[in-house]
């Protein structure tokens, strides 16, 4: 824990590095400015002393920072503050008033997640400033420096001159070293982070969201995003003209893209900085910025897999609407059940169960029922079947994007779900751009909101906080960003976020071999993603192939980590595989260490993943459409042991562009710590293997 204690004053004219202490203790540091008004003001420098940043204050009195790594720049002078849409910018005239120093070294325990202990070692840096104007307002800046990255976030202090705060805009820029390239999906457009990712030189990107990656020329890996996204709006990245990227925040139907009362604080904007892929991938910072566990005991979520009715609707064979195709049917859904007890499957997802889905549901959603079943789903029935077996029934709500609709069925629908048996629910904000019909100002007033704007990051909370109430976990689809909230409510377990598995189902080749190795160093940086894997068919609607090996579909299951993982196929598709059936039924979803063992960005990525309950490892990953071979070692297996490998790999010739895509290779072996794999990956291909401890 963190405790801070007054030290000394120090007078710095102008400031030099500030001393950090060692160790596990903390201590705070107060510099006091004396005669000089500009240049850098306060610095201070990661545990490890490899990164340092400046603040600093110009003529103007523009405040701003700079990060160096190794003692060279790598994010130049970039400015801070807020245009107000009611008075004088917070981005002039903005006077240093002293800073304080503290340090922290801790460690925490994950309920769930790619590791179980994550360690919280970092140096802070508050700032403080008031405007020179007759209201005299004040702000703050709190940095966190770690060894993996910065995060910085402002405070607005409670005062007599600013009670409410309406943000027209937030400044914040980060001047990135222009050479080297960036991974990113534009900011602000329809179907919302469900994009190719683009690759691009840094200084082609125009407007982005985050996560954006970005790997220098001299070989820096970077990620700029934030954590703890509550009660604000996201933000988008947008470059100007001077090459700098800078914030800009989803609109507002409100005007004011954010309105706050004084005191409060912003989300952290953060930047990951590493030497290589693994250094991005394996790093906490987001998760470190955000508070502690707020719901006390979670024993009641489980990680676990599910299958569901799902992608029968998606490829175009059943409908979510009543009728003679309807998917969510009573005999179907025991039918599901029935295999999820056999195969070890702990959830059934049942979409189109509810009234609403027989009208023009898409952007309008007023019509859904979260508490009322169609006739032909017998969900007292089917709750009770699942119980005998088991399983659990997997909740939806489908909102259309229509929160005026939904935020007043919340209670009685968790309470339903909860008495169902119901454990995770599915949300949905299927609309296009800026098409969030939320509740107005005014009784009976709707407004459109976008799917990232300060009212919809307000409801998306205010669901899992209703949930969390009747003990249900929340995969929200079409969801904002994730900027590491799990670890506050642990029950906001998954989301969509980016383009899952369900674009497969409309086009050929439609997320082509490079998205979700490009997912890994970007989506994925943000936390667990609800993709979908497990087509072992490789077919969508009209037998539309997939851009994938059968191997690659089990190397899903390593790459996009998901504490709830479906096996998404039709239920006779995953039962025509029996051998990689066995293997989905038994990879966990739960991990006490992962580890990125080989990747690079946007080409390949291959975990090892230590099982949170059992000393069991998996392997995995997928690759791109250049066919590779790698060497893998085994460093990461526990010392002295010798494990059986049973390992699912591309067969030799492979290729997702021909039927040769549905052939996969076995392989057995005994491994210990230091040994080598050399292992072929096809094009589109993939890899997964299971490790256990010899008897
Ligand atoms: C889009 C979601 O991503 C998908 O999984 C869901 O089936 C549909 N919306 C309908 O809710
Ligand atoms: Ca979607």
């Amino acid at each position: 824990m963190k405790r801070l204690i007054a030290l000394c004053l120090v007078t710095l004219l102008p400031t030099p590095a500030l001393a950090q202490t060692a160790g596990t203790s903390s201590v705070k540091q107060q510099i006091v400015p004396q005669v000089a008004k500009t240049g850098i003001m306060a610095s201070a420098q990661s545990p490890d002393g490899r990164l340092r940043i400046e603040i600093s204050t110009d003529n103007d009195g523009h405040m701003a920072y700079a990060v160096f790594r190794n003692g060279k720049p790598l994010i130049g002078t970039s400015r801070l503050g807020f245009n107000l849409t009611d008075g004088y910018a917070l981005f002039r005239k903005m006077v240093f008033d002293g800073a304080e120093t503290a340090t922290a070294n801790s460690r925490w325990e994950q309920p769930w997640g790619e590791r179980r202990f994550v360690t919280d070692h970092h140096n802070e840096l508050l700032v403080k400033f008031h405007q020179d104007e007759p209201t005299h307002r004040l702000l703050n800046v709190r940095f966190r420096l770690f060894d993996g990255g910065l995060g910085f976030r402002y405070e607005f202090p409670e005062q007599p001159n600013f009670k409410t705060v309406n943000i027209a805009e937030e400044l914040t820029e980060f001047n990135v070293l222009p050479e080297g390239t960036a991974w990113w999906i534009p900011g602000g457009e329809w179907n919302r982070y469900e994009q190719i990712y683009q690759e691009t030189p840094i200084n082609a990107v125009s407007i982005a969201h985050t996560p954006i990656t970005m790997r220098l020329k001299d070989g820096t890996h970077l990620s700029i995003h934030e954590a703890a996204l509550v009660d604000y709006a996201a933000y988008w990245l947008k470059r100007q003209a001077n090459g700098s990227f800078r914030t800009t925040l989803s609109p507002s139907s409100r005007g004011a893209r954010v309105i706050r009362d004084t005191p409060f604080t912003t989300p952290w904007r953060t930047i990951r900085i590493a030497d290589n892929a693994a250094g991005l991938v394996e790093n906490d910072l987001e998760l470190n910025l955000n508070e502690p566990n707020k719901l006390g005991d979670v024993s009641w979520i489980h990680p676990s897999k599910y299958i569901g009715i799902w992608w029968g609707m998606i490829s175009g064979r059943w409908s979510w609407a009543e009728g003679p195709t309807h998917g969510a049917t009573t005999a179907r859904t025991k039918q599901y059940i029935d295999f999820a007890a056999k195969h070890g499957f702990r959830g059934v997802l049942v979409e189109g169960w509810n009234k609403g889905w027989n009208g023009d549901w898409f952007g309008h959603g007023d019509e859904f029922s979260f508490t009322e079943a169609v006739p032909d789903f017998d969900l007292p029935a089917l709750s009770a079947y699942a119980k005998t077996k088991g399983v659990h029934l997997i909740g939806h709500h489908e909102t259309g994007g229509n929160i005026a609709n939904y935020e007043p069925q919340l209670e009685a629908a968790f309470a339903q779900n909860q008495r169902m048996g119901i454990e995770v629910t599915k949300t949905g904000y299927v609309a296009d751009l800026g098409g969030i019909v939320a509740p107005g100002d005014k009784p009976g007033e709707v407004r459109m909101e976008y799917h990232d704007g300060q009212r919809q990051v307000q409801h998306l909370l205010k669901v899992v906080e209703v949930a969390a109430k009747y003990h249900n976990a929340i995969d929200t689809h079409e969801p904002v960003k994730d900027t590491g909230l799990r670890r506050t409510y642990p029950n906001w377990i998954d989301r969509e976020g980016a383009r899952g598995m369900e674009y497969n189902a409309w086009g050929p080749f439609a997320n082509g071999p490079e998205h979700e190795p490009t997912l890994v160093y970007t989506r994925m940086l943000s936390g667990p993603m609800d993709f979908t894997p497990g087509i072992l068919s490789l077919k969508g609607g009209n037998d539309v192939p997939l851009a994938s090996t059968l191997a690659k579909q089990l190397g899903l299951y390593l790459a996009i980590y998901s504490p709830i993982q479906m096996a998404a196929d039709l239920i006779e598709n995953l039962e025509a595989h029996p051998r990689e059936l066995d293997f989905i039924s038994k990879v966990p979803a739960d991990w006490s260490e992962s580890h990125l063992i080989a990747g690079e960005v946007g080409d390949y990525a291959i975990f090892a993943r230590k099982d949170r309950n059992s000393n069991n490892w998996y392997v995995g990953g997928v690759n791109d459409a250049t066919p590779r071979t790698l060497d893998l070692s085994f460093d990461f297996l526990d010392p002295g042991k010798t494990y059986v490998a049973t390992i699912y790999k591309d067969a030799p010739g492979e290729t997702y562009l021909t039927d040769s895509r549905h052939q996969i290779a076995y392989d057995s072996k005994k491994v210990r710590r230091g040994d080598h794999y050399s292992l072929w990956l096809a094009p589109g291909g993939g890899a997964a293997m299971s490790l256990v401890p010899a008897r």
